[in-house]
C-alpha cells in the first residue's frame, strides 16, 4: 500500500566538502513509500492524491535515517564505565560483560533493547560488533530481521589476551563465523561482517583464518579496530614484531579492501595513511569514544587530503551516546581542537549518505532516491525549551541543523521509519 509522508524534506547527493550543489531541500515536501521502499520524493503538491493515506510531520525535518557504522551491541551495560583507558577498560568492564552473552536469553533481551535504542535515536542501520558467542549474533540478526532493519554484524573473533569466557580458537572462530555468514548474509536486509576484534586479541593463526574467510567471501565487510590508543599500538607491534606498522598486521593477512571498516585510526603513520587510501579501506571516526577513553584526536582533513574515505560512528559502549547528533556534536569539538571545521551540512551528509558510501550501500540507505529503503528520521529542532528558544534566532537551514547537531539527542527524534514503518511511539507536531 502506498503512503505519503509529508514534511520538510532534506537529503544529499554530494559531499558539501566537494561541491556547493550537494543537497535537496523541499520546504513542503513529501516522500511516497510502498512496500518499504521510496517510490518518489517531490513537493507535496505534486504527490498528494485524495486516495492516498498520509502522515503530516510539518514543521519537522525528514532525512534519510542515520547510519552508525561502528557500534558494540554487547556493551549496552558497559556504556558509562568509569576511569579507564582502552586496555584497562576492556579488561575491567567490557570482557566480563560480554561474557554474559553466552546466555541466549540475555543476548535476546539485550538485542531487542539495543535496536530499540538505535531507533529511538534515529539510527536505522548499523555495523555492529557482537560478542564472541554465536548466540549473540543470532540474537541480533533475529531482532533486526523482525524489525526489517538493515544490519551489518558479526561475532567477534578473539583467541588470546582476554578472559577465557570470551575467547574462541582459530578453528572455532572460523567455523562459527562461516556458519553465521552462510545463514544470515543476504537474508532480507541482514549482512554478515567478518569481525576480528583487533590485532591484540587475535593470534597470527586466527588472523590467517580471518584472511581465509575474507578471501572466500569478498562480498562481506570486515570490521575491526586500529590505532586507537598509544599503549594498544605498542602492544600490537610487540605481538607482531615482523609487522611494519599496525595496518601491516591486517594488510599481511589480506584484509585491506573497500569492505574493510577500521574503527578509530587516530595515531597513524604515513605509510598506513597511504595504504588506506590505495586500498580503499575505510577509517571510522568515533568522537564520543575517543574523548571518553582519552584516546586522541582524529585527523579528518589529513585523511581526506590523502584520499581516505571516512565514516563517523558512536562506538557505544566506549562511545558515550547512541545519538548520531551527539556524535556529530563531539566530532565538531574534536575537529575544532585540530583546527578543522565541521559544517552542519557536512555533518548531516556524513551521518547519512557519507556513511552509506563508506559501507558501499549508497544505493539502498542514506538516500531518498526512488528504489531505496524507506528508512527515515524525523527531526524536531525545538524539542526542548532551550532548543526552542535558540531556534527563535535561527534563520537558515544550516543554523537549524547546527542546533540539532549541538543540542539534539533522542528527544529531537520525533519519529523513525524503518522500511516504511513508523517505529517510535510517536509524537505529533500538534502535541509539540
Ligand atoms: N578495541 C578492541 N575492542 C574494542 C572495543 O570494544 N571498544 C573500543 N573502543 N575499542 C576496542
Ligand atoms: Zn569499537
Amino acid at each position: 500500500m502506498q503512503h505519503l509522508i509529508r514534511g520538510r524534506v532534506l537529503d544529499f547527493h554530494a559531499d558539501p566538502a566537494d561541491s556547493d550543489d550537494n543537497h535537496r531541500y523541499l520546504p513542503d515536501g513529501a516522500i511516497l513509500t510502498e512496500g518499504g521502499k521510496i517510490v518518489a520524493v517531490d513537493d507535496y503538491a505534486n504527490l498528494a492524491r485524495p486516495d492516498l493515506p498520509e502522515t503530516d510531520h510539518r514543521p519537522w525535518l525528514i532525512l534519510p535515517g542515520f547510519i552508525d557504522p561502528h557500534i558494540h551491541f554487547p556493551q549496552v551495560q558497559v556504556i558509562a564505565s568509569w576511569g579507564a583507558q582502552l586496555l584497562d577498560w576492556l579488561h575491567t568492564y567490557t570482557f566480563p560483560e560480554e561474557a554474559r552473552f553466552a546466555d541466549s536469553d540475555h543476548a535476546t533481551r539485550m538485542a531487542g533493547f539495543f535496536l530499540d535504542q538505535l531507533i529511538a535515536h534515529g539510527t536505522t542501520s548499523a555495523a555492529a560488533f557482537c560478542s564472541v558467542h554465536a548466540t549473540s549474533a543470532e540474537a541480533l540478526f533475529t531482532a533486526a530481521e523482525a524489525r526489517d532493519m538493515a544490519m551489518i554484524a558479526g561475532k567477534v573473533m578473539m583467541d588470546r589476551n582476554a578472559l577465557p569466557a570470551v575467547q574462541d580458537t582459530p578453528q572455532q572462530g572460523y567455523d562459527d563465523s562461516k556458519r553465521l555468514l552462510e545463514k544470515w548474509h543476504g537474508r532480507g536486509r541482514q549482512r554478515y561482517a567478518i569481525t576480528p576484534r583487533f590485532a591484540i586479541t587475535s593470534s597470527p593463526e586466527q588472523m590467517e583464518a580471518t584472511g581465509a574467510l575474507a578471501r572466500e567471501y569478498p562480498q562481506c565487510h570486515v570490521q575491526t579496530h586500529m590505532s586507537e590508543n598509544l599503549e594498544e599500538i605498542d602492544f600490537t607491534l610487540s605481538l607482531y614484531p615482523q609487522a611494519r606498522d599496525y595496518l601491516d598486521v591486517y594488510e599481511s593477512h589480506g584484509l585491506l579492501s573497500e569492505r574493510l571498516l577500521l574503527g578509530h585510526c587516530i595515531h597513524l603513520r604515513e605509510r598506513e595513511i597511504m595504504r588506506l587510501a590505495e586500498s580503499g579501506s575505510r577509517a571510522v571516526f568515533c568522537p564520543t569514544s575517543n574523548l571518553f577513553l582519552g584516546s586522541g584526536l582524529f585527523d579528518r582533513d589529513g585523511l581526506r587530503k590523502a584520499g581516505v574515505t571516512t565514516a563517523v560512528a558512536t562506538d557505544v559502549g566506549g562511545g558515550s551516546s547512541y545519538s548520531m547528533l551527539q556524535t556529530l556534536n563531539e566530532g565538531y569539538k574534536i575537529l575544532q581542537l585540530r583546527g578543522q571545521m565541521l559544517h552542519p551540512l557536512q555533518a548531516f551528509h556524513w551521518a547519512t549518505r557519507g556513511n552509506a558510501l563508506a559501507l558501499g550501500m549508497q544505493d539502498s540507505i542514506g538516500t531518498l532516491a526512488p528504489g531505496s529503503a524507506a528508512d527515515l528520521v524525523v527531526l524536531d529542532a525545538r524539542a526542548t525549551p532551550a532548543m526552542a528558544m535558540r531556534m527563535e534566532r535561527a534563520e537558515t537551514l544550516s543554523e537549524e541543523l547546527f542546533i540539532l547537531q549541538i543540542m539534539g539527542d533522542d528527544r529531537s527524534v520525533a519519529q523513525t521509519y524503518v522500511s516504511g514503518r513508523p517505529m517510535k511511539a510517536g509524537r505529533s507536531p500538534a502535541s509539540g
